[in-house]
């Protein structure tokens, strides 16, 4: 049974198509990287996974058979989604600590919170900086911090759109361990990503989105010698 499937997903503004009748089927403990040129539709799929955009046709389901489709952003977060953004939001005020004591919301304990806040620290390598600023952070630092705030709440589906944008070189490496770290048999991630040393380094298989549809689907090595990802994507 898949993690996460996306049947016959449509999404238009207005006129135009963002995506068109798109299917994609997550396995348990997958990470799948979803690549393709500007405007593909990579994102507009994240917005409808996690409820922010509804599409007019198609459904979004998880592992046993939960239909999200209708759910709102809240139910959907509630049933083990989580999603970090292309632009980090972290509170800038608050130190890594208080940041991710934020992450674990409402469904910790407040005895059970200081032991996950601490198994995260560890995860995203973050404990010798937990009481430094938001704010004041590297670029890497926050995008680790955002990825902590996402497992705070331990969920099964995590989605991460361009998480190495701007990162140089040794944080990008360290986050590709950090997001290998994260595979569980009862967890699945999608990653937006148009680093393709990146992708070759954590994804599974990858997805190649092109006007709102898939081009390709498999192996990053298939996708790279597919003529028609070479010619819409890859070559360019
Ligand atoms: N709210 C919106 N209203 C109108 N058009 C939109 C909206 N959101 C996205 N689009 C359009 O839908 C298309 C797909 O956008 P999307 O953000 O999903 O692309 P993407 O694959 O994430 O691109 P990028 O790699 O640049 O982030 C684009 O042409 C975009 O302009
Ligand atoms: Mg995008």
């Amino acid at each position: 049974m898949s993690a996460l499937v996306v049947e016959n997903l449509t999404v238009t503004f207005g006129r135009f198509r963002a995506l068109d009748a798109l299917s994609l089927a997550v396995d348990p403990g997958e990470i799948r990287a979803v690549i393709g040129p500007n405007g593909a539709g990579k994102t507009t799929l994240l917005d409808v996974i996690s409820g922010i955009t509804k599409p007019v046709s198609g459904r979004v389901l998880i592992g046993d058979g939960i239909d999200l489709t209708t759910r709102s952003e809240a139910e959907i977060a509630k049933a083990g989604i989580r999603r970090k953004f292309q632009k980090p939001s972290v509170f800038p005020a608050l130190t890594i600590r208080e940041n991710l004591e934020i992450g674990c919301g409402t469904g910790l304990s407040a005895t059970e919170r200081p032991a996950r806040i601490a198994e995260i620290l560890a995860e995203t390598g973050l404990a010798p900086r937990e009481h430094a600023q938001a704010g004041a952070l590297a670029h890497g630092e926050k995008q680790w911090l955002e990825i902590g705030m996402v497992l705070a709440s331990n969920p099964r589906i995590i989605l991460l759109d361009e998480p190495v944008a701007g990162l140089s070189d040794s944080e990008t490496e360290r986050t590709a361990a950090l997001i290998r770290s994260l595979r569980r048999l009862d967890r699945a991630i999608l990653v937006i990503e148009h680093d393709m040393a990146f992708v070759e380094a954590i994804a599974d298989r990858v997805t190649v989105l092109h006007e709102g549809r898939t081009l390709f689907e498999g192996s990053l090595h298939g996708a790279r010698a597919d003529s028609r990802v070479i010619e819409v994507f890859l070559g360019r």
